[in-house]
């Protein structure tokens, strides 16, 4: 098959991870006969630097017109870095949350899990890693409080500033819909987060929620109040399968999930839109403190590109070939520096990648 992808290395350690992610899809485009063209464009800090914005409009439409979109990460140091000294329009992330919307991508699918081999990694106590954990946090991403109408102004002489959370009943039922089918394909368990207790928008999220539970009885759905998720999370995680939660609320959860896999460094990244066109990048961020020192960890990009095969190419063989790839890699003892341990061997990031390609 051949695929156009839309590649976005971004600022800080993307365009590392991103190299090595593009290595190991060569290596699959070479093995099973494919035909993988990279159109590479800039968004974010980088974009800045070169055009004065942090999203171009061709930018937008050559990502478009791709089969799928390949990223890094964006952004740089907020207090240091003269990206942050722009109005917030034209600071990098505002780049990304444009390119989200503008694909319309809804759904951002974050997969969670304990790998057995990183299990010594993970920060929680022995009882409860053992058990592990396998779950995928379904965030909403188009909507909420990173969408609605914000403003900062003086009133009564006092600096005020507000943001607004809204929700219409489609923009959750479409979410909702995403999240029912994904854990129809799973354990059947699907865990809406959400602040019922206080705020508007949830309860009507909880309402929906339960509406498009009808349409899937063999779907276990429970809600949970967003403040026990996050102490749930670290209390019993292998109690998740599928939690679907708006997007502030994904944000913050989806970092903790990731925390406690071991490192941000392992966890893939899926935002899609109704088709199969998907936004593929890793959870983490630039990491502009270790940025080229070739130290980044670039499976959280490489499992990324593997759900790219999957979801937007519908190619599973492939995609099993990267994940299993991986999975003979942390069995050997590899390790980059985020997930070192004692009697396990130290890699750079690229050699990372080559043995992770040499796998397949
Ligand atoms: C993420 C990031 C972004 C977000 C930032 C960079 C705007 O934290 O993808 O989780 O908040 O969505
Ligand atoms: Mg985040």
């Amino acid at each position: 098959m051949k695929k156009n992808i839309a590649v976005i290395k971004g600022d800080g350690i993307g365009p590392e991870i991103v190299t090595e992610a593009m290595k190991i899809l060569d290596k699959i485009a070479e093995k099973y006969g494919h035909e993988f063209e990279y159109d590479q464009v800039l968004m974010g800090g980088c974009s800045i630097d070169e055009y004065g914005e942090p999203l171009t409009d061709d930018t937008i439409a050559r990502c478009k017109a791709a089969d799928a979109v390949l990223m890094g990460s964006i952004g740089g140091n907020t207090t240091t870095s003269p990206w942050y000294k722009l109005p917030p329009n034209l600071r990098p992330e505002a780049g990304l949350l444009k390119l989200r919307k503008e694909l319309g991508l809804f759904a951002n699918l974050r997969p969670a899990v304990l790998y057995s081999q990183l299990s010594g990694a993970c920060p929680l106590k022995e009882e409860i890693s053992a058990k592990g954990f396998d779950m995928l946090i379904m965030r909403e991403l188009t909507g909420g409080l990173y969408f609605g109408e914000r403003k900062t102004e003086e009133v009564d002489g006092v600096m005020t500033a507000v943001d607004t959370l809204s929700y219409n009943e489609n923009e959750i039922r479409r979410i909702a819909v995403k999240a029912f089918d994904v854990a129809m394909k799973r354990r059947k368990k699907v865990t809406s987060v959400d602040k019922a207790n206080v705020l508007d928008s949830s309860r009507l999220w909880r309402k929906v929620v339960e509406e498009v539970a009808k349409d899937y009885p063999e779907v276990t759905l429970e809600h949970m109040l967003v403040d026990n998720s996050a102490m749930q999370l670290v209390k019993e995680p292998a109690q998740f399968d599928v939690m679907v939660t708006e997007n502030m609320f994904g944000d913050i959860l989806s970092d903790e999930a990731s925390m406690i896999t071991g490192s941000i460094g392992m966890l893939a990244s899926a935002s899609m839109n109704e088709t199969k066109f998907g936004l593929y990048e890793p959870s983490g961020g630039s990491a502009p403190d270790i940025a080229g020192q070739n130290k980044a960890n670039p499976i959280a990009t490489i499992l990324s590109a593997a759900m790219m095969l999957r979801y937007s190419f519908d190619m599973n063989e492939e995609a099993d070939a990267v994940e299993n790839a991986v999975n003979a890699v942390l069995d050997e003892g590899i390790r980059t520096g985020d997930i070192m341990s004692e009697g396990m061997k130290l890699v750079s990031c690229s050699e990372m990648g080559d043995i992770i390609a040499s796998k397949l």
